[in-house]
């Protein structure tokens, strides 16, 4: 992006010369491609003769689970959705702010149709009448990739015009959280509600609202395509599935590596080429901020759901970053918890005051170890959404092991 603000027009000029006012559009698969490798055949299938129970059999069979972080069963939220009386909608959440998390923009830069078939299909499983996609800003390749294909999908007559709507984030993290994406996407202020009810009782405009991740629908999509088998048959660690890492930090070749759902950090960072020369493992992020950091001794456990939760962290969408013994983990908390103060929505008390005073207890050379836990456990047991309540992850777990830092 070239911001041009207060320019002259010799500086609008030369940005307009850089090329840079438009973003480089990588080479992905186009509509015609996809549809020459069997695309859209699933879904006009499924319109003509399917039977949306038979689907949700299918992926809870393969073990679809939501992708943006929080594992639910996707299968189950149609059956919530499907539940209440139409109208009703689909909202894909692509507003990928986890620091971090790059997946999404991974796969839909590459081939967004499997992403788009698999949006059409939910869509169909629960009758929805329109579909919102509430995108990213930051990812400009992104939006111009899906304008021209919604196009594409609008001539070959696989959906109405206007059926599906793009929408653009303005880079808010608390967007992302489903019900405060829900408020932006109604044109106000992005701000978590409340819950009960569910999104799927009471979602967008007061309908019952399906929401998923991108990667969740292009994985819907792969298993209509494919069958369960190609997630339900992979097996390591005791664990089913695959899961699609971000990887960065202290590795070789930081990117997004797609391996069994059972994968320790060790495989995770072999995957992405290792770590560079001179460096060993210190810590690691599992899956955002939110998720906090783990200790190298915990290099065997699988990165999984469940797993994850025994340790006081998950995996949330899966954003690793490695961190080696020339970081400092008490720093890395820090960084989080900045984070987590510019970004708190400042709705709730527990969180808005509580980030700011983490931060400041924090900054000292001594943590006060007795009162960020009573912060800590004041922020989990108060806070409205996710935010507030996962903020504390990196300061206890920090407190647990790396003691010495802090
Ligand atoms: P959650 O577990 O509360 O909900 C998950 C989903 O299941 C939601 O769609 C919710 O509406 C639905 N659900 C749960 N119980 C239900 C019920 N009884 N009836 C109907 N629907 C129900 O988790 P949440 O707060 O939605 O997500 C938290 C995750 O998001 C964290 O793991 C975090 O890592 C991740 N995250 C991901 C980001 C990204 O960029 N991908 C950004 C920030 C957070
Ligand atoms: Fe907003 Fe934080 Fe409260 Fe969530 S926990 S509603 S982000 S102030």
């Amino acid at each position: 992006h070239a911001h041009v603000d207060h320019a002259t027009p010799e500086a609008v000029d030369a940005v307009i010369a850089s090329g840079h006012l438009h973003p480089h559009i990588p080479d992905y698969e186009t509509y015609d491609a996809y549809v020459a490798g069997g695309g859209y055949a699933a879904l006009a299938d499924l319109r003509a003769n399917g039977n949306w129970e038979k689907v949700q059999e299918t992926i809870l069979d393969a073990g679809v689970r939501g992708l943006g972080g929080a594992g639910f069963p996707s299968g189950k939220k149609w059956g919530f959705v499907r539940a209440e009386e139409g109208p009703r909608y689909l909202a894909v959440n692509g507003d990928e702010g986890e620091p971090g998390t790059f997946k999404d923009r991974y796969y839909l830069e590459r081939i967004p149709h499997l992403f788009l078939e698999g949006t059409l299909i939910a869509a169909w499983a629960v009758e929805a009448d329109r579909v919102y996609l509430y995108m990213r800003d930051e990812y400009p390749a992104v939006l111009e990739i899906l304008r021209r294909e919604i196009a594409a999908l609008e001539t070959a007559g696989i959906v109405e015009p206007g059926y599906i709507e793009l929408r653009r984030g303005a880079g808010a993290y608390i967007c992302g959280e489903e019900s405060a994406m829900i408020e932006s996407l109604e044109g106000k202020r992005g701000i978590p509600r409340h819950r009960p009810p569910y999104v799927a009782q009471v979602g967008v405009f007061g309908r019952p609202t399906l929401v998923h991740n991108v990667e969740t629908l292009h994985w819907v999509a792969r298993v209509c395509r494919e069958g369960p088998g190609i997630l339900k048959d992979v097996e390591k660690n005791g664990r089913k599935g695959l899961r699609s890492y971000s990887v960065s930090g202290r590795v070789n070749a930081p990117g997004v590596y797609l391996l069994p759902a059972g994968s320790t950090i060790r495989d995770v960072i072999a995957a992405a080429g290792g770590m560079p020369e001179g460096h060993t493992l210190k810590a690691f992020q599992p899956g955002g901020p939110s998720s906090g950091l783990l200790p190298a001794s915990l290099d065997h456990i699988a990165l999984d759901f469940d797993v994850l939760q025994d340790h006081g962290s998950f995996i949330g969408s899966a954003a690793v970053v490695v961190l080696s013994d020339r970081d400092s983990a008490r720093d890395a908390a820090l960084n989080m918890l900045r984070f987590f103060e510019d970004e708190s929505c400042g709705q709730c008390t527990p969180c808005r005051v509580g980030c700011e005073k983490a931060v400041k207890l924090m900054q000292s050379d001594r943590w006060d170890r007795d009162l960020l836990e009573e912060l800590s456990q004041m922020m989990v047991d108060a806070s409205i959404c996710g935010l507030g309540q996962a903020a504390p992850n990196p300061i206890r777990l920090v407190m647990k092991h790396f003691p010495d830092e802090v």
